[in-house]
């Protein structure tokens, strides 16, 4: 594995997710492969989980970790092409993933989409011009259009959690007060597509997804029939990829309640967090054992572990 940005970079997703599972039992099994190597995490945005959860599987691998937050610590960055540099951006992108490439055997990248400019954002300029420039595998902590750490992570708990071979897996829409980023549900798609999961997909009209991650399944609108004997019910908000960022819907009744679980089949549910509580899930399912979110976070570990193994061997 050279990089690692989307489901794609894996030769097979089952195998993949089982190897997880099989590290997390052992966890310090590799301890040795990351002897004198150093892994960057380059922070373009916010992040808990993501950047402790690396950091912790980077310790178990033995890499010595480099945290650089952009929100406010590094240089503004400049990333359009033969541009006058004459604003308030003093360095480039070229130069910094370069550099950083210097210090780092491994570089981790979190960008977030604009949000403004679809093909833009649906371009990863800014993961490609840290394959293009560093000279180092790049993991994504999260892209414009894609969040695969969190996705293998997602695969890996409900591995752990199906009660059959096959399970029946929602993911529903819910209302959130900012406009999200399609990542986590384009990625939970690619991932559980490639786990051959029966899947629903539950949205209101103006939320349906590009079809490069649905496959061509076609969502639904009717969030209670989509619960109908449901294993596991994955919760995420996001923006119109149609009308591109956009916010089409405050619509209170798709939160996710416990009284919407009484139509599945016990159903557990996820959600890749932070998640605000009685606007997206709400409380009585948060707190109660239907709740798999901090199971959930907890395998965010052996999801970078795995991908820093395969990276580092
Ligand atoms: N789920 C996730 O990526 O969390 P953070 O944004 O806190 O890293």
């Amino acid at each position: 594995m050279k990089h690692f940005t989307s489901v794609n970079d894996v030769k097979n997703a089952r195998e993949f997710v089982a190897a997880a599972g099989e590290l997390k039992k052992d966890t310090y099994a590799f301890k040795h492969l990351g002897k004198n190597k150093v892994l960057g995490l380059i922070f373009m945005n916010p992040s808990l989980r993501t950047r402790l959860s690396t950091q912790r599987a980077a310790m178990n691998l033995g890499l010595d970790v480099m945290v650089m937050n952009f929100t406010g610590e590094g240089w503004a960055l400049e990333t359009r092409e033969g541009v006058i540099m004459d604003g308030d951006k003093p360095e480039h992108i070229k130069e910094a993933a370069a550099v950083i490439g210097q210090y780092c055997d491994i570089i981790g990248l979190r960008s977030f989409p604009g949000l403004e400019d679809r093909d833009r954002d649906y371009d990863e300029e800014l993961l490609k011009f840290f394959m293009d420039h560093s000279g180092k595998p790049v993991i994504s902590l999260e892209s414009a259009t894609l969040h695969p750490l969190q996705s293998l992570a997602d695969m890996i708990t409900i591995e752990e959690f199906k009660k059959t071979r096959r399970p029946k897996v929602v993911l529903t829409w819910a209302p959130h007060p900012k406009a999200l980023p399609q990542s986590v549900p384009n990625s939970f798609l690619e991932w559980a597509r490639k786990m051959d999961y029966d899947l629903t997909i539950a949205h209101p009209p103006g939320y349906e997804l590009h079809e490069r991650f649905t496959g061509g399944l076609e969502g639904v609108n009717d969030q209670y029939s989509a619960f109908e004997a449901a294993d596991f019910i994955y919760v995420k908000n996001w923006s119109s990829y149609r009308d591109y960022g956009k916010i089409l819907s405050t619509d209170r009744n798709w939160m996710v309640s416990l009284e919407k679980l009484r139509n599945t089949n016990d159903a557990r549910i996820m959600h890749c967090l932070p998640v605000r509580r009685n606007m997206v899930i709400a409380d009585d399912v948060l707190d109660s054992d239907a709740s798999l979110v901090i199971e959930e976070a907890g395998n965010r570990i052996y999801a970078a572990q795995i991908v820093l193994k395969e990276i580092l061997t």
